[in-house]
């Protein structure tokens, strides 16, 4: 009689087989996708791997199992030698209702993943952004990789793009948590609501458990199994002083866990969303801790955004005008987009004042300015109060806080990369919009 048999049983009969060895996530998707009939290039294609790498762990994975079944098994033959093996194995076990290998329970674990997306926002109508989610899949995939940074300017779309990750990547995980820092709980808060989502035996209990306890349980989970922790927000428990990035009070013990994340030895993933690029983490190995700098939308990727919340076409052009002084900013263009009674009427310019003088505009603008060094706010409103662009020699001769060239270098560096400076031609421009703002705020504060 020809059963059906699931693939589940397979990965169990493989991983007994294979014990006290254990394939990994990328062999276990190989694994399922050769059961599914899947082409190597096609999993690559859908996983985001290259072609070669796939191959090469298929041609691992085929090696091993011949070694464990004692047997030449490949690509072609793996599916009927697998579905022989196990109804052989359910013969037996029907035949002499023996324990072991062929039982039902073992044959068939219920393995379950677990996703929790506490405040996740909804990303059914994500657009672009091609090339972030593959630089993100890369780091997902370079095993050394335990904590990936995205940071930018506020609303460029930080958390939508790591949601959206996460929610590609979440087969590869045992566990998805999704945790927003907003509400600024402690480090004790964050390790138990981590934990008695992963393991709530190890924190049942009335007695309320050490942080260094919690800290290490969570890293034995996250080494016994992959997970993916999504921290939206780490720039609530940063501050920006003379002094540079440190943890704001209180929350100094969020350094010792990133510092455990990164330096310790396990098969997760932290994936963080910062206003601030936390430099303090800079001097880590560069495979342990990467980074993503989120600019702007590209301009397809603009275009279809405006298209799918503008009906009026005429809008929907001069707001595409507008995008480019918007910085291509997604938050930017929807609060344009909330204001479209004005775009109908007055010239790109007029618009443009408008927008600036808008209180959310202001707002986002002041926190921007918040998070950013003296030597960078010294440097943004120099550009703020130039006629023209300004070259980088000019620049960095205006600026007194450059006691170093490097210093001067970074900073500037570091607006590009939020977006907030331009490089033009003959040399950098402040972002248009932010401009008409920090000047009408100088002669606000002159008078
Ligand atoms: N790729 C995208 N597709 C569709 N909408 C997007 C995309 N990226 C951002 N948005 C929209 O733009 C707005 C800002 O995005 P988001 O909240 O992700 O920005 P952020 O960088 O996390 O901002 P903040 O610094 O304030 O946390 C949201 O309303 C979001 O829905
Ligand atoms: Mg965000």
């Amino acid at each position: 009689m020809k059963r059906s048999v699931d693939f589940e049983r397979v990965l169990s009969l493989v991983d007994k087989i294979i014990s006290p060895t254990y394939l990994n996530p990328t062999q276990e998707i190989v694994l399922r996708e050769v059961w599914n009939g899947k082409t190597y290039t096609k999993m690559a294609y859908d996983y985001n791997y290259d072609p070669e790498y796939i191959k090469t762990v298929g041609c691992n994975l085929w090696h091993i199992l011949s070694q464990a079944f004692d047997e030449q098994i490949n690509k072609s033959n793996f599916v009927p030698f697998m579905r022989r093996k196990i109804s052989s194995l359910i013969d037996e076990m029907e035949g002499d209702n023996s324990e072991g290998l062929a039982s039902n329970q073992d044959l068939n674990p219920s393995k379950e993943q677990i996703c929790n997306w506490t405040t996740a926002p909804d990303t059914k109508n994500f657009f672009g952004r091609d090339e972030e989610i593959k630089k993100l899949h890369s780091f997902s995939k370079n095993p050394d990789c335990r904590l990936a940074v995205v940071s930018g300017m506020t609303g460029s779309g930080k958390t939508t793009l790591v949601t959206e990750f996460a929610k590609s990547i979440k087969e590869q995980f045992d566990c998805v948590i999704w945790f927003s820092l907003s509400q600024r709980p402690s480090l004790t808060e964050l390790l138990n609501k981590y934990l008695s989502i992963i393991a709530p035996d190890q924190i049942s209990g009335s007695n309320p458990k050490e942080l260094s306890f919690l800290l290490s349980e969570l890293i034995n989970c996250l080494r016994e199994q992959r997970v993916l922790l999504v921290l939206d927000g780490l720039q609530c428990i940063l501050e920006v002083d003379n002094n540079g990035i440190s943890y704001k009070q209180g929350f100094e013990g969020y350094g010792q866990f990133l510092r455990s994340i990164i330096s310790t030895n396990h098969q997760s993933l932290l994936v963080a969303t910062s206003r601030i690029k936390p430099k303090l983490l800079e001097y880590y190995a560069s495979d342990q801790v990467s980074f993503l700098d989120l600019q702007g939308f590209d301009k397809k990727a603009t275009i279809s955004f405006l298209g799918d919340n503008i009906e009026n076409s005429l809008i929907k052009k001069e707001l595409l005008q507008l995008s480019r002084t918007l910085q291509y900013n997604p938050q930017l263009l929807k609060i344009a987009n909330n204001h479209l009674e004005m775009l109908s009427e007055d010239d790109a310019e007029q618009v443009v004042k408008d927008l600036s003088l808008l209180e959310e505009i202001g707002n986002l603008f002041e926190q921007e300015l918040s998070y950013l060094l003296p030597l960078e706010r010294e440097i943004v409103y120099w550009l703020a109060i130039s006629c023209e662009e300004l070259s980088s020699s000019d620049l960095s001769r205006h600026v007194e806080h450059s006691q170093s060239k490097l210093k001067f270098t970074y900073g500037l560096k570091s607006l590009i990369d939020r977006s907030l400076v331009i490089k033009e031609n003959n040399g950098y421009a402040l972002m248009p919009i932010m401009k008409l703002y920090l000047r009408r705020k100088l002669v606000k504060q002159a008078i």
